[in-house]
This record gives structure tokens, sequence and C-alpha cells, in this order.
């Protein structure tokens, strides 16, 4: 039994150790926002917050979240109030299929957690590791910059 915190919750989960904690959170807790895309750390679909930090959920195992906080995309608005990058994202319209997006959107949050005026330099470092099929990256790039209170110079 492990036990690890999901968006403010408390939890015990029986499963392996060893089981990817995206496993845990789409199957064992039925949260489905966060996606499978590559299984090998190379995509971010699978993005979640362990402890407050980006992480690919697919390549961390069960055992690395014991006892820690793990936030997913459902715990990023706050009371029901949406995180500023989830209002940023309607606002710019930013996703196609919408597969990538919820990578996209917990890596733009931990990069605003501790830098609230990203350079474009410093989104294009955070954002590297997700990757969108569809091309999207101009308006993720446009929405950080809303949620951060600043306007896109360029696109
Ligand atoms: S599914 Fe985890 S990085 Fe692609
Ligand atoms: S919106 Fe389709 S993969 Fe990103």
């Amino acid at each position: 039994m492990t036990e690890l915190e999901v968006n403010g919750v408390a939890h015990r989960v029986e499963a392996d150790p060893a089981m990817p904690l995206l496993w845990v959170i789409r199957e064992k807790l039925e949260l489905t926002g966060t996606k499978f895309g590559c299984g090998i750390a190379q995509c971010g679909a699978c993005t979640v917050h362990l402890d407050g930090a980006p992480v690919r959920s697919c390549t961390t195992p069960l055992s690395a979240a014991a006892g820690r906080s793990v936030t997913t995309i459902e715990g990023l608005a706050a009371n029901g109030t949406r995180h500023p990058l989830q209002q940023a994202w309607i606002d710019e319209q930013v996703p196609q299929c919408g597969y990538c997006q919820s990578g996209q959107i917990m890596s733009a949050a931990a990069l605003l957690a501790h830098n609230a005026a990203p350079t474009d330099a410093d989104i294009d470092v955070a954002m590297r590791g997700n990757i969108c099929r569809c091309g999207t990256y101009a308006r993720i790039r446009r929405a950080i910059k809303r949620a951060a209170g600043e306007r896109d110079t360029d696109g």
C-alpha cells in the first residue's frame, strides 16, 4: 500500500510500487486528464507535478511518489476558479486535437510558478520536452504570455 496525495486528497493505493504513476493516476484513481503518448519520457503528454516540479508520469514509478504531493490537470483549478493558464488557453483557442494539451499546461504551470514573467527563451526551455503533433506551439507561447500578463510580440 502506497500513500500519496493527489490534488490535495490523501490516497492509499494498492499497486506494484514499480507501476508507472501515469497508470496509477488514470486506472486506480480514474483521473484521465493525464495522457499516455510515448511511454518513454519523450513527448510530455503525461506531465504532472510532483511536489510542484514537472515530471513524466509514464516513467515515474509509484514508489517515487510515496508520501509526496501530486497535482494533475484536474487539480490545477483552485476552488472552482480556472488557473490563469486554463483561461488563457481558452482565450487563445490553443488546442487542436487536444491530446498533448494537459501536459503542455502542466509544464507551463510549473514554469509560471517560479518565473512569473518568462521570456521567449525561458518558455522555449521549459516547454521543449512537450511535443505537439498539431503544431500549436505559437498559440501555446501566446497563452503563456497572456497568463503572465504579457503581450506576445512575435506571433
Ligand atoms: S507519455 Fe510520458 S513522456 Fe510521453
Ligand atoms: S493539439 Fe494535437 S497534439 Fe497537440
